[in-house]
């Protein structure tokens, strides 16, 4: 008999669902799989108000299948002009889960974001007395830093003083890709304070992947796959059963033609079979019976929310890799998921 795997249903700790067609087409994939996902904020425009991020609520509620219980956490997009009133109202009202921070121009659509720490210190203060949590993407904008250092070099310059000027702020560094975030996160993270996502593509790919035989789109996101050495770091944090470390996909979708173009856009399309993917790496790695632990108990226990009743069931095929196809849009667009280098075994069992 194939090997089975039962474990509470997960949640996904940072997820893009956009807006329009594409939510459409993306929403009903992550809620097949995750019981609740944090939102992430980085819409046109972004999603800067408690106000605008309940109408976003439900706009994605609306597109949801008939008798889904999937919840959508909402985030707020931090700017240099942000509201810390209506922030935490929203929190109060239990419209906002967390504030995502964006440096002004490190990802796609961040030019919003904040262009200086410290002109959110108020704000940020703020949150650290409501336990609001801060989702930070971690890297250094200065351009002339080399891409593949900006996470580190974020963590230094910007990551580790605003830990020690405001020590109480619960903060996750999302989509950590280097062995410093995971050292620094597995030693600072002891007290509860500090956590991090890791996506299914940095447990599958290291930089190579994104030239192998020439340029391959859709293995680039932000923050860059790295060496793999810092492949092999994130492996390994994830299966540790450290539970500062849980599962947030970073999916990211974008459209066929706007990441196969002369300057394609950064992320990677997980959605549609992102636990099959944590699967498979955790099996690889000989810990499979760790990915309950990161996908379904740390990340609520970090948010202080509890763990969902219901249960997924999993299954390795014999043989036969589990294919997944592009994704149509209701615009006519497609959207082309992550398929790692190495045969995906493991399905979701339908029950
Ligand atoms: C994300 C996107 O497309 O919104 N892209 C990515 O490469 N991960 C933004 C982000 O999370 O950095
Ligand atoms: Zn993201």
């Amino acid at each position: 008999m194939a090997p089975m795997l039962t474990i509470i249903r997960p949640d996904d700790w940072h997820v893009h669902l956009r807006d329009g067609e594409m939510l459409k087409a993306v929403a009903p994939l992550t809620a097949r799989q995750f019981a609740r996902a944090i939102v992430m904020p980085n819409l046109k425009p972004p999603v800067t108000t408690s106000a605008h991020a309940k109408t976003y609520r439900d706009e994605i509620l609306a597109v949801l299948p008939q008798g889904s219980t999937f919840t959508p956490l909402m985030t707020i997009y931090l700017t240099d002009a942000t509201d810390a009133g209506d922030l935490v109202q929203g929190h109060k009202d239990g419209i906002i889960t967390a504030a995502k921070l964006y440096p002004a121009n490190a990802t796609t659509n961040s030019e919003a974001g904040v262009t200086d720490i410290k002109k959110i210190y108020p704000v940020l203060e703020r949150m650290q007395k409501a336990g609001i949590p801060l989702l930070v993407h971690g890297e250094e904008t200065n351009p002339e830093i080399d891409v593949f250092d900006r996470e580190a070099v974020f963590i230094d310059k910007i990551l580790k003083p605003l830990r020690r000027d405001l020590p109480e702020l619960k903060v996750v560094l999302e989509h950590i890709t280097t062995l410093e975030a995971a050292a620094y996160v597995a030693n600072e993270g002891k007290k509860g304070r500090l956590a991090a996502t890791i996506t299914a593509h940095h447990l599958h790919i290291n930089r190579n992947a994104m030239f192998s035989g020439g340029i391959r789109p859709h293995f680039y996101c932000l923050p860059v796959a790295k060496r793999e050495k810092h492949r092999e770091a994130l492996v390994k944090a994830a299966i540790s059963g450290a539970p500062m470390f849980f599962l947030g996909t970073d999916t990211a979708p974008h459209t066929q033609a706007a990441k196969e173009s002369a300057c394609g856009c950064a992320g990677i399309f997980t959605a549609a079979n992102a636990l099959e993917l944590y699967a498979q790496a955790f099996d690889e790695a000989g810990h499979i019976e760790r990915l309950e632990g990161f996908a379904s108990r740390f990340g609520p226990a970090f948010y202080g929310l509890p763990v969902n009743k219901e249960l997924i069931k999993l299954e390795k095929a014999s043989g036969g890799e589990n294919k997944i196809k592009a994704i149509l849009t209701g615009g006519g667009q497609q959207i082309i998921p992550f398929v790692p280098p190495s045969p995906v075994l493991w399905r979701i069992a339908e029950s």
